[in-house]
């Protein structure tokens, strides 16, 4: 036994073992740092709770990825109906980008593989787009965006149009209140074209005014249950604001939305 032991010994540290045994080792060593570190960063928990699907679509350089949409809260939807209120003084406050992430997927948010939406779409046409004037959001450099809700579960994001401070501008503009400390408003555009295509040909522009409504609505009670407050406008000089906005030439501004901390 102990012959057998002190033979394997000398085989070990004789110098042709030594060769190929030290490199051997090393590279056993090596792998194996690889492979924990490749499954540590596959199964490192994610912050997402698991009815949030995780995003993947790869972002092009200019876009900047939201965070996913939460889909529950502490309030019922009777409560945040029945709290629901107009509300048009903030605080001078900036807003988190996940509340206005939130705030967008309530808007426009897509929620099926199909591409179906929060808000219903008239023959599933979806002339719909928001666009964001980021005042004041964390992480967000102030000015206009575009929200994409992508055609799939919420991968949604924005796309950056210009970086311009457009708060005391639109204030000025449109000498309404509710701009003055808005951290951000909501622009809702609506495509006349694209729906009177779905109806061949034909101008459906009532149903384009109804899913702003629709849209509007969502906002209100997603602002209600995140105890922010908004106000949806319509009463504006649409050429003022697509002086200070970059519209596209076929679109027609149907609602702004300021919102913010409201101040009560
Ligand atoms: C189609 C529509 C257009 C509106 N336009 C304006 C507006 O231009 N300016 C404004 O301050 N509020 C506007 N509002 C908000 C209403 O004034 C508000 O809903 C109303 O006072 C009732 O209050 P509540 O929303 O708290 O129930 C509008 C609301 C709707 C539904």
């Amino acid at each position: 036994m102990k012959k057998t032991a002190q033979h394997l010994f000398l085989k070990v540290t004789s110098p042709q073992v030594k060769r190929w045994i030290i490199p051997a080792l090393t590279s056993l060593v090596v792998v194996s740092i690889f492979v924990a570190v490749l499954l540590t960063r596959q199964t490192a928990p994610t912050k997402q709770t698991p009815n949030q699907p995780v995003a993947t679509t790869t972002l092009t350089s200019e876009d900047i990825g939201l965070p996913s949409p939460e889909l529950r809260s502490g309030n019922s939807i009777e409560a945040v109906l029945k709290a629901r209120r107009t509300r048009r003084d903030f605080l001078d406050k900036e807003l988190t980008l996940k509340q206005v992430s939130q705030m967008l997927w309530a808007g426009q948010g897509v929620t099926v593989d199909w591409g179906g939406r929060t808000a219903p779409s008239a023959k599933s046409t979806y002339p719909l787009t928001l666009f964001l004037i980021a005042n004041k959001v964390a992480g967000l450099e102030a000015g206009e965006y575009q929200y994409i809700p992508e055609d799939r579960t919420p991968v949604h994001r924005l796309k950056p149009i210009k970086a311009v401070d457009l708060q005391q501008a639109i204030y000025e503009a449109l000498k309404e209140s509710s701009f003055k400390n808005a951290p951000a408003v909501i622009v809702i555009t609506g495509n006349m074209d694209k729906m009177a295509e779905s109806y061949g040909g034909i101008p459906h522009d009532k149903e384009v005014y109804l899913e702003a409504g629709h849209a509007g609505e969502n906002l209100y009670l997603q602002a209600e249950s995140l105890k922010l407050g908004m106000v949806t406008i319509s009463g504006f000089d649409e050429a003022k604001v697509k002086d200070l906005v970059t519209i596209p030439a076929g679109d027609t501004i149907i609602y702004l939305v300021p919102f913010g901390i409201p101040k009560q």
